[in-house]
């Protein structure tokens, strides 16, 4: 059996400090079910991140990249490969109809600044400079340079200086209606015409992309009404902008559909994908039409493992396994269901402030005090760790850190996901 406080005390030792992380060592993982190093089982309720949509180590997915990883691991993109050529195929099949070609890489992170790169070379293309980007304030996007400036909150950024800065990018408003001071719908969305504000005042009215995520994740699973994005699409249409959707974390089922734009409607110029796209296989890209696509001419942009066979063949037969199996459906119902029982507790509990998201994408938001909408971090935090203590692995996040986040793998049963809110409702009652 493995020491896990010896793994612990070697990674302190060998490994960068870039993160905070929690006091187990996951050594094994089966559909929605990990285990520690110390023999714990918990039920995961955050999927790596939302990563592993299929569960872990589903056995059709496992014997899709040992089949592959015996044929070729790794050609480079300078060869023509048939994994990613086939992925892109069938990308092309899920997405909205103009969108057929892709780019591949091995982060979310990558995947927007490569997408943000073309946009910029399309309006070059165009006789534009294409030098404005703009993202949304609370947003998250990535933490290289572009996607970290991108990315709408300071505490990602403090520490980098220009490096979390370059030049161009602009924030609009978050749709954050649970924190506006105006309430929906008689606000007449302001924080979607306010993009046509910051398009004047804030950029030098040559803007390149948008970049908004369908359903808000870091920033704590913050849906827009589906009239903020209509509105922002025809913003950007008006004044010449792509409109990238961000569907790292939305994408492939995590919200009840393929893609978080299905649920508004949305049609981007530019969509991105990456965490459960390969099912915990390192892969990322974007797919865009193909007038777009052919602004980028040979040279322009290149990954050496972009492409990687491996994880195409994974992402391929992901894409089958999550509609096979019927697991973009049980994502919605039992999704469904667990908002139901939590919006029913809201009423009883003070600490609940909000409950809200599409599919297994759910943020619980806590407070202090519900009138006042104080925010609870302390509380979530210590809420997390009940949970942990009691066989179960969820998230926290918000711009506020009040959130607690259930992103569990799609194949959740109602069983498990009854245990997990039993243990939610006795221990956010003695909080
Ligand atoms: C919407 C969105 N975009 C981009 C990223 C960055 O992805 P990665 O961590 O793979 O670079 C994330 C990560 O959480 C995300 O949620």
């Amino acid at each position: 059996m493995v020491d896990s406080k010896e793994i612990i005390k070697k990674e302190k030792e060998f490994i960068v400090p870039a993160y905070g992380k929690k006091p187990i060592v996951i050594v094994e993982g089966k559909d929605t079910i990990v285990n520690d190093a110390d023999g714990n089982e918990y039920i995961d309720c955050l999927s790596g991140i939302s990563v592993t949509n299929a569960g872990h180590c589903p056995d059709r997915l496992v014997r899709a990249g040992q089949e592959q990883m015996a044929k070729l691991i790794h050609c480079s993109g300078v060869y023509h490969n048939i994994p990613a050529t086939l992925l892109a195929e069938k990308i092309a099949g899920i997405t909205p109809s103009p969108l057929t070609k892709s780019f591949f890489v091995n982060s979310g992170a990558e995947a927007v600044e490569g997408a943000v790169k073309i946009a910029k070379k399309f309006a070059v293309t165009q006789g534009r400079t294409g030098a404005g980007v703009i993202a949304l304030e609370g947003s998250f996007h990535g933490r290289l340079g572009l996607s970290l400036t991108l990315t709408g909150q300071a505490k990602y950024k403090k520490g980098f200086g220009t490096f979390a800065n370059f030049p161009g990018v602009a924030h609009a408003p978050m749709p954050y209606c649970y924190r506006c001071p105006l309430s929906f719908p008689d606000c007449d969305i302001e924080c979607a015409r306010k993009v046509k504000d910051i398009i004047k005042y804030h950029t030098t009215a040559d803007v390149a992309a948008m970049i908004v995520e369908p359903v808000m994740g870091e920033g704590g699973i913050i849906v827009p009404p589906k009239e903020y994005h209509d509105l922002v699409q025809k913003i950007c249409k008006d004044h010449n902008v792509l409109y990238i959707a961000d569907e790292v974390q939305t994408g492939f089922g995590r919200t009840g559909k393929m893609f978080g734009i299905e649920h508004f409607d949305i049609k981007p110029d530019i969509l991105t994908m990456a965490k459960g796209l390969g099912a915990g296989m390192p892969i990322g890209g974007y797919v865009t039409t193909s007038e777009i696509a052919d602004s980028l001419v040979s040279g322009d942009h290149f990954s050496t493992f972009g492409g990687n066979p491996v994880s195409c063949a994974v992402a391929a037969e992901n894409i089958d396994y999550l509609q096979e199996e019927g697991l973009i459906s049980n994502s919605e119902k039992i999704g469904n269901q667990v908002r139901k029982r939590i919006t029913e507790l809201q009423n009883q509990i003070s600490l609940i402030g909000e409950v809200r998201g599409k599919g297994l994408m759910i943020g619980v938001e806590l407070v202090k005090d519900k009138k006042a909408k104080t925010p609870a971090p302390d509380e979530t935090t210590e809420l997390a760790k009940r949970f942990m203590k009691k066989g179960v692995l969820v998230g926290t996040g918000g711009v506020l850190g009040n959130v607690i986040r259930f992103q569990p793998p799609l194949c959740i049963t109602t069983e498990q996901a009854t245990k997990v809110l039993d243990i939610f409702e006795e221990e956010v009652k003695q909080l």
